[in-house]
């Protein structure tokens, strides 16, 4: 009998998940049914974002999260928030606040949002996209109001309204070994050392073939299990939350462009099987149909994903799943 890739994840262990767009839960069957049976994790592509939850002030919108965790919920799925501060994406009524009133709005927001899915959260980014790639803390309103103590003061607030979540950090392009995963490191480490409590590490991953056209070059996977090693060896979990390897950009016919996605796609997913604290692979999306490269990212018609357009697995389907299918033949 054919196993599911969800099958097959659960058999060892971890997470396969997918970013999912709540407007077409109940709009596009075919979607919700390919994301329920091929994966055992979900996350919101926007859903509990601050533009989402927090419109104005005062207002709290939670229809769209509490779609997604009740879908969750009804299919046995875990689920990741996405995400607590991102200093780059605050809405405009926040950056006009003052530092004062921005502690007080970031406190109320975690205690609100995080207190109102509590025991229901797997893992929380309660931090998002905090550095560049000069490895420097990338620049927004919140950090130039109240520094960067805004990540210690974020993970103790998430920590006293659910204790039962894991708390993330979450960065883009930090990879592989590089100036912004350097920094990453530092800070975590430093941060630990004062109790931050600070439970796992996610990495987008959101990379691509075509580089240096495209916005990332693949990493070496080499680099990549380094960089994962060391802070797994501080204790953290470690999660990949957005990959979507672009391929539009890259040498060759599309058949060619497909198989070296699914090389990416089976070497990332062999080698975080050989490391004990690596829990979660997620896909930046469901099918590539509704993926952000092409709707929001490059514009040009991309195929980033293991679904294509018609909810078809593709190479890098197999590829994934026959990393976890010998996984378990390596452990019997
Ligand atoms: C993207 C969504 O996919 C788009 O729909 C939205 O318009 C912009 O944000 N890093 C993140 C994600 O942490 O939240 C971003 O998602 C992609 C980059």
């Amino acid at each position: 009998m054919i196993k599911t890739l969800r099958e097959e994840a659960d058999k060892n262990n971890i997470f396969i998940g997918a970013a999912v767009n709540t407007n077409l839960l109940d709009k596009d069957r075919d979607y919700t049914n390919l994301l329920k049976t091929e994966f055992n994790m979900v996350v919101p592509e926007n859903a509990m974002k601050w533009h989402t939850l927090r419109p104005e002030k005062d207002v709290f919108d939670f229809v769209q999260a509490d779609k997604l965790v009740s879908f969750a919920e009804e299919n046995k799925m875990a689920v990741r928030g996405h995400t607590l501060v991102w200093g780059a994406t605050m809405p405009d009524w926040f950056n006009k606040l003052s530092p004062g009133e921005m502690n007080k709005s970031l406190e109320e927001h975690i205690n609100k949002v995080v207190g109102r899915y509590k025991g229901k959260i797997y893992a929380w980014d309660v931090v998002n996209e905090a550095f560049d790639d000069s490895g420097e803390y990338a620049d927004s309103h919140l950090i130039k109001s109240v520094g960067p103590k805004y990540t210690e003061k974020s993970f103790r607030l998430a920590k006293k309204a659910d204790p039962t979540a894991r708390l993330f950090w979450n960065e883009w392009g930090a990879d592989r070994i590089n100036k912004r995963s350097d920094k990453f490191y530092k800070i975590v480490k430093t941060a630990l050392l004062k109790n931050v409590p600070i439970e796992g590490v996610g990495f987008q991953m959101h990379t691509g073939l075509g580089w240096p056209k495209t916005t990332t070059p693949l990493p070496d996977i080499d680099s990549v299990r380094e960089n994962f090693e060391r802070f797994a060896k501080l204790g953290l979990e470690i999660h990949i939350t957005e990959m979507d390897p672009q391929i539009e950009e890259a040498e060759g016919s599309f058949e060619e462009k497909l198989k070296k996605e699914a090389r990416f796609y089976g070497d990332i997913m062999s080698m975080v099987l050989q490391i004990p604290q690596f829990k979660a692979l997620l896909q930046w999306g469901v099918n590539d149909k509704y993926s952000w490269v092409s709707t929001w990212l490059t514009h040009k018609d991309d195929a980033p994903l293991m679904f294509d357009k018609d909810n078809k697995p593709k190479l890098a389907y197999y590829a994934v799943k026959k990393a976890l299918g010998n996984n378990i033949k390596l452990h019997i």
